[in-house]
């Protein structure tokens, strides 16, 4: 019997006496005054006027208390072949130092550090010295390009960027310095100095006076016998800012804070993924995004649990067998992944042949999110592997599930399609445009009542006034979260789809919003729409439509590639837009809205009806005859 009924409803007749017994997990500098103030912010803030550490809490706390030989991060990198563990103990000396580093170049409480790298330890070295000072990391995704990386650099105004030489993909070296220089180049804000991580791979040309190779200045920091210590901070102020597709090109600043944020992730360690301190938790994602952030770093740190960082893929890297090696060599109880690596596996061994080369015997869960787990991929990983699949969902706003199946509680059962049901500190209902509830298994916008639990995100970085426009003002009272589904019978969730501009290709959030400012800003280009046509692998792909402008006689297919192109140089390779089609007219509401939802749905090759206030059903079947003559290929 899973205790999870008893745990949601207490939490309801109580919820600031269920966190306040959940914020015993953390260690605290000074105990908060108030476990949730109403009057501050968009919704109120928790954990009020309590002084804590982040990286007290994931370090420092757990070598006292006599973890310090455990293995706190093991690093696996098929790409390079290095393997590297790191123990308690270590990380402790390297964060204390590059702390201390960090310091020495005038980072202090409250200053933002930005850290482009890829997946080595190095990265959480550096997320957890900036949580050490008080100071706050945006780290920003190795596939986004140097104009995006631009964007949050002027937002977020660091005094230093943390970087690497470059990134590994299977099939090249991603030079990561000639972005970092092409992004400081074109952003108005300079910062003061930039550590690079010199990798063997590739040797990053460094500028004097603002460049420091970071294994010098590491060194230099040790023969100073410099260390930092621990920056006693308010629950309240930011951990980190994490950047976040919105509806235009300027992206969304999520904002952690650092008191609720460890409350709630320690939280769902124990009852959402049931790992217990010295158990290995993988999370197969990158840094850059919010399960990299919550559940490669925070969580199992937090929870005294070993983490591992994975520079690989799921497949290639060598091959289909890549997390079923990972898994086996080093003993990982639970693994997190998005359903799209595991379709990349279904599709190269879809008889799971290379699952018998290992010993998956400490495996009891896997754990899905980032989209949708379609019901085939839950199926076939549940026979694959003869372990609970479970999915769960969550956003990069939330940073901890919204809807699960708590493991640690006790499982409920599985329904495939379905993350489970509402988490304590998430009151979600289900609503018609006017705010109505909907019944029982109709499809209705996905909303939580006010005030979001600890861990959610409290503001938006300088942007407040975007707070209520983007999230709360359509359901006054309410979080909408833009995810369209319904709830059953039994009180679980199923999770559709967006109700905005926001696409899922291969577990990342993307704007077809900005990806349309893009293809808007090419010579030629008239008018346009990016949608998202499903894809059997990646989930949904980028499909542009484009109008050329009158008198345009070039060439279509040159057209084409330069508009693909400037999406890579403007947005980066993990956009994916590598469809574009030429058409003479966008289908339009006589009010003169493009109608992407047809258009997606002509794509898919899905049913649908003719809008009422479409203006002339005709572009219709353009759209389609444009579609069978050159059909999508992902
Ligand atoms: N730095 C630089 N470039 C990167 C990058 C990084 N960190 N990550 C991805 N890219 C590039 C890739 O090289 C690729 O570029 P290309 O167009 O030159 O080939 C592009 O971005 C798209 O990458 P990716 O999404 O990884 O697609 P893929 O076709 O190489 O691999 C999958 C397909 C399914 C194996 C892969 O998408 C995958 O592992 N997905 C899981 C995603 C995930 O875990 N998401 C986390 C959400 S919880
Ligand atoms: P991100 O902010 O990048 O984590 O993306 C969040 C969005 O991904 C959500 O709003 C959903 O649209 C989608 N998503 C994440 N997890 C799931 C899931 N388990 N089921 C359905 N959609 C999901």
């Amino acid at each position: 019997m899973s205790r999870y009924w008893d745990v949601y409803n207490g939490w309801r007749a109580n919820p600031e006496a269920f966190w306040a017994e959940a914020a015993k997990a953390v260690d605290w500098f000074k105990p908060a005054e108030r476990i949730f103030d109403e009057n501050i912010g968009p919704y109120g803030r928790w954990f009020v006027g309590a002084e804590c550490n982040t990286a007290y809490n994931c370090i420092d706390r757990h070598v006292a208390a006599g973890r310090g030989a455990q293995p706190a991060i093991i690093y696996d990198s098929p790409v390079t072949g290095t393997k590297r563990t790191l123990t308690y103990a270590q990380l402790l000396d390297e964060v204390e130092v590059f702390a201390a580093a960090l310091a020495g170049l005038g980072v202090s409480k409250g200053d933002r550090v930005v850290i482009y790298m890829p997946m080595v330890p190095e990265v959480a070295i550096a997320m957890l010295a900036t949580a050490r000072l008080g100071a706050i990391h945006s780290v920003v995704f190795g596939g986004f390009a140097a104009n995006e990386l631009a964007v949050r650099l002027d937002d977020a105004k660091p005094k230093v960027i943390v970087s690497a030489s470059c990134g590994i993909e299977p099939k090249h070296v991603v030079k990561y310095k000639p972005l970092l220089d092409a992004a400081i180049e074109m952003a108005t804000h300079k910062p003061s100095h930039c550590i690079v991580l010199q990798r063997p791979m590739e040797q990053a040309t460094l500028q004097a006076g603002r460049d420091l190779d970071w294994a010098d200045l590491v060194a230099k920091t040790r023969a100073e016998g410099r260390r930092a210590m621990c920056v006693p901070v308010d629950a309240t102020d930011p951990l980190y800012i994490l950047y976040t597709s919105g509806s235009t090109g300027q992206p969304k600043g999520v904002v952690r804070d650092t008191g609720g944020h460890m409350v709630a992730l320690a939280w769902t360690m124990k009852n959402v993924y049931g790992i217990a301190p010295g158990e290995v938790f993988w999370s197969a994602s990158d840094v850059g995004w919010v399960v990299g952030h919550s559940y490669i770093i925070y969580g199992p740190l937090l929870n005294g649990s070993t983490t591992l960082i994975y520079e690989g893929k799921p497949v290639g890297t060598p091959d289909a067998g890549a997390f079923w090696r990972v898994v086996s060599e080093h003993n990982v109880a639970a693994l997190f992944t998005a359903p799209t690596a595991l379709r990349a596996i279904k599709k190269e061994d879809p008889q799971g042949a290379l699952i018998a080369n290992y010993s998956l015997s400490k495996l009891r869960t896997l754990f899905l999110a980032g989209e949708r787990a379609d019901p085939d991929t839950v199926r076939w990983a549940e026979w694959a592997l003869g372990v609970p699949v479970i999915d769960h969902w969550w956003q990069t706003e939330t940073g901890w599930a919204i809807a699960a199946n708590p493991i640690g509680l006790g499982a409920l059962l599985v329904k495939p399609g379905s993350p489970t049901v509402p988490m304590p500190g998430y009151d979600v209902h289900v609503l018609d445009e006017d705010g109505h509830e909907v019944a029982d298994g109709q499809l209705g916008n996905i909303v939580v009542k006010l005030p979001l639990p600890p861990g959610c995100f409290p503001t938006l970085w300088n942007a407040e006034e975007r707070f209520g426009p983007s999230y709360t003002d359509h359901f006054p009272g309410y979080y909408k979260t833009a995810d369209a589904g319904y709830r059953d019978a039994d009180g679980y969730l199923f999770i559709m789809g967006r109700t905005d501009d926001i696409i899922n290709v291969a577990g990342h959030r993307l704007s077809t919003g900005a990806m349309e400012e893009v293809l808007s800003s090419h010579r030629d280009v008239a008018e346009c729409a990016v949608i998202g046509a499903a894809d059997a692998l990646k989930g949904e792909l980028p499909i542009g439509f484009i109008v050329l402008k009158a008198g345009v006689t070039r060439d279509a297919k040159d057209i084409e590639s330069e508009v693909v192109a400037l999406v890579r140089e403007r947005i980066g390779p993990v956009a994916a837009f590598k469809t574009v089609r030429i058409v003479t007219r966008l289908p339009k509401t006589r009010s003169g809205k493009i109608l992407r939802g047809t258009i997606k749905k002509i794509a898919d090759g899905t049913d649908f009806k003719i809008p009422a206030t479409i203006d002339d059903p005709a572009i219709l079947d353009e759209i389609g005859a444009i579609l069978s003559k050159r059909p999508i290929a992902s």
